[in-house]
C-alpha cells in the first residue's frame, strides 16, 4: 500500500532522471493528469467513504498552511512538483474535493485513491475508487471540459497534457500477499500477467480517448517497503524481495519499447515517484 494505511510521515521525493526529462521535454504541457494510488492521491478519499485516509496531523504537515489536505505525505507530493516545473499550479486538486471545479481543473487534476490497484480486487479491500471509476472521472472530466473553454481548446489541452500513473503495488501488499483469494487462483508470475494485462487494457483506453503523453510508475524496487509497523513480521525480507521482482518486471514489461504495450512518447517508465 504505497505510502498509506501508516500514521508515519512517508518523504516523497522526486527522482532526478525524472526531472532532467521533464525539464528537458520542450513540447507544451497545459495540464497534469493523474491516476493512481495514495503515491498521488492529492484528496479524494477524503471525500469516500473508507477508512484509508490521511485527513489528520501529522500529515500536511510541511503543506501550506501546514493542514492535511488528503495526500498522504508531509508535504506536496510527485505530481505537485511536477506541475510546477511546467509553470501549472503548485498543487494538483482533487477530482472530489468539493473546494475546486472545473475551472481549476483545466491545468490539472487528480483522479487517483489511496488503496487502489490495478486489480478491481485491490480496491475493493478498503472500498476506495477502482481503476475503471478513475476512467468513468475522467472521461466526465473531459466532458466538462468541453463545455466550459470549447471543444477544440479543450482537444488541445487533452492531447497535450502530461499523464501520470502510479499504481500496482497495492495489488501485491493489500491484495495478492495479504487475501487468499487471488493466490489461489493465480501464481506470482500469473498474477503478474493478470495486472499487466489489466494495465495494458487501461493504457489502450487512454489511448483511445486521446490521451497521447503518458507517464507510468508506482512500482519502484519495494525492498524497504514500509507499510506500516503492523506488517512486519517474519518472513517480510523474503515477501519484500517477492514484491520488488514483481514490480520490476511489470514496470519493464509496460514501459519497454515494443513491448506488452505500444510505446507513445515521452514515455518514462522509471520513476517520476520513489517512496523512501
Ligand atoms: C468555480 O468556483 C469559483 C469559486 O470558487 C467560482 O467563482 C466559479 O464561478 C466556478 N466556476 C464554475 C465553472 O463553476
Ligand atoms: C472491474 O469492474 C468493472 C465494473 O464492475 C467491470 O466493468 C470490469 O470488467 C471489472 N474488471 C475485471 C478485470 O473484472
Amino acid at each position: 500500500m504505497s505510502c498509506s494505511s501508516t500514521p508515519f510521515l512517508i518523504c516523497l521525493c522526486l527522482s532526478l532522471s525524472a526531472l532532467t526529462l521533464l525539464t528537458a521535454t520542450k513540447a507544451e504541457v497545459p495540464a497534469v493528469i493523474v491516476f493512481g494510488d495514495s503515491s498521488v492521491d492529492s484528496g479524494n478519499n477524503n471525500v469516500i467513504s473508507t477508512l484509508l485516509k490521511s485527513n489528520f496531523q501529522p500529515y500536511g504537515r510541511d503543506f501550506y498552511g501546514g493542514q492535511p489536505t488528503g495526500r498522504f505525505c508531509n508535504g506536496r507530493i510527485p505530481p505537485d512538483f511536477i506541475s510546477e516545473a511546467f509553470g501549472l499550479k503548485p498543487a494538483v486538486p482533487a477530482y472530489l474535493d468539493p473546494a475546486y471545479n472545473i475551472s481549476d481543473f483545466a491545468t490539472g487534476v487528480c483522479f487517483a485513491s489511496a488503496g487502489t490497484g490495478y486489480d478491481n480486487a485491490t480496491s475493493n479491500v478498503l472500498n476506495v475508487i477502482p481503476l475503471w471509476k478513475e476512467m468513468e472521472y475522467y472521461k466526465e472530466y473531459q466532458r466538462q471540459l468541453r463545455a466550459y473553454v470549447g471543444e477544440k481548446k479543450a482537444n488541445r489541452i487533452l492531447r497535450e497534457a502530461l499523464y501520470l500513473m502510479s499504481l500496482g503495488t497495492n495489488d501485491f501488499l493489500e491484495n495478492y500477499y495479504t487475501f487468499p483469494t487471488r493466490r489461489s487462483q493465480f501464481s506470482v508470475r500469473q498474477y503478474q500477467d493478470f495486472l499487466l494485462e489489466l494495465g495494458e487494457n487501461f493504457i489502450r483506453e487512454l489511448h483511445g480517448v486521446g490521451v497521447r503523453k503518458l507517464s507510468i510508475t508506482g512500482l519502484p524496487p519495494m525492498g524497504v517497503f514500509a507499510t506500516g509497523e503492523g506488517h512486519q513480521h517474519p518472513g517480510t525480507k523474503r515477501l519484500c524481495t517477492r514484491v520488488q521482482q514483481c514490480g520490476i518486471r511489470i514496470q519493464q514489461e509496460i514501459g519497454r519499447p515494443g513491448g506488452k504495450t505500444e510505446q507513445t512518447t515521452p514515455w518514462n517508465a522509471n520513476g517520476v515517484c520513489t517512496c523512501v
